[in-house]
């Protein structure tokens, strides 16, 4: 190990020290909310030593001072896409697209078509597959929806994915996957590339991490939050859980990730709908 403490080179390249894992452990933490168990230890060791390697940086302070340096964003976002993964795709565990489709987008469309307001969050949307999947679903049944007051937020803590997703460009392979209902709703692509307008004009993406306070002044109906807090420890994860029950209206919904659970004081407001899907049922109210 340098003097500077740090990245050692071992037979097969670097080898982080129980002292830097623990440094990146606890930046991960405070600024992503992640929690990382010592027994990721060797797979971020690799991932990180293939960077450095990359990057041409010889010790791990010069690499822990780059995540706070001019380029702190991009850094920022290159670290947590060691760290977790931004695999998503298209209709995505479609039992929630079934019942959005099937039980609150009936009541949510009745509403936009009578004047009314409604929002659907997709939080932690990764590069845009799932704020796109709920945009055909409401278009298939709502072909109006983009004339109407009826909107998708798509947000990620990664602008790199965020950046993907606005771009609205997928390979034609991905594409194929999508049932032939949703499918009818893209005709060709535009000389871009990209998604059609009518899925485009709907979402509005952002920039925004799920560990800081919300920024919003409106309530949502809807909040996809799929496959993120799987990386939170249990107090952080019973912390969004409520942040979200706070923004979500009356009778919204929240669905979750496959192997995320509910805990903790939202658990009393969120009531279980479905597989991983929870109703806010806020007390005194019937739903
Ligand atoms: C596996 S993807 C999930 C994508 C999509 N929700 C799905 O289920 O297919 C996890 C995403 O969570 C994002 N993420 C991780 N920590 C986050 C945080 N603190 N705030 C917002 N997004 C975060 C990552 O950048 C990544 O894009």
């Amino acid at each position: 190990m340098s003097a500077e403490g740090s990245i050692s080179p071992a037979a097969e390249g670097f080898t982080l020290s129980d002292k830097d894992f623990e440094a990146i452990a606890q930046f991960a933490h405070k600024h992503f909310g992640l929690a990382m168990a010592k027994s990721k230890k060797p797979l971020v060791s690799s991932r990180l030593a293939r960077k450095l390697r990359q990057r041409n940086i010889t010790n791990f302070k010069d690499y822990l001072a780059s995540l706070d340096g001019p380029n702190a964003d991009q850094e920022r976002s290159g670290l947590l896409s060691l760290l977790t993964t931004n695999v998503t795709h298209f209709f995505r565990e479609p039992h929630h697209f079934e019942t959005l489709r099937n039980d609150v987008l009936p009541g949510l469309v009745e509403r936009a078509r009578n004047g009314g307001r409604v929002r659907i969050w997709s939080a932690g949307c990764s590069n845009g597959q799932e704020p796109y999947s709920i945009a055909m679903t409401v278009l298939e049944q709502c072909p109006e929806a983009a004339r109407l007051d009826f909107k998708i937020l798509g947000t990620d803590i990664d602008p790199v994915v965020v950046r993907t997703a606005q771009a609205a460009k997928y390979p034609e392979d991905e594409l194929a996957q999508i049932d032939s209902k949703y499918r009818a709703l893209l005709p060709a692509r535009d000389a871009e590339g990209r998604l059609p307008d009518s899925l485009r004009q709907m979402i509005t993406f952002g920039v925004l991490n799920l560990i800081e306070p919300f920024p919003f002044r409106g309530k949502f109906d809807v909040i996809f939050c799929r496959n993120v807090a799987i990386y939170f420890d249990n107090p952080t994860q019973q912390k969004v859980w409520s942040a979200f029950q706070n923004v979500l209206n009356p009778g919204g919904y929240l669905f979750i990730g496959h192997s995320e659970r509910m805990s903790g004081p939202a658990a009393q407001h969120l009531k279980t709908a479905g597989i991983t899907t929870y109703l806010n049922s806020p007390a005194g109210r019937t739903n």
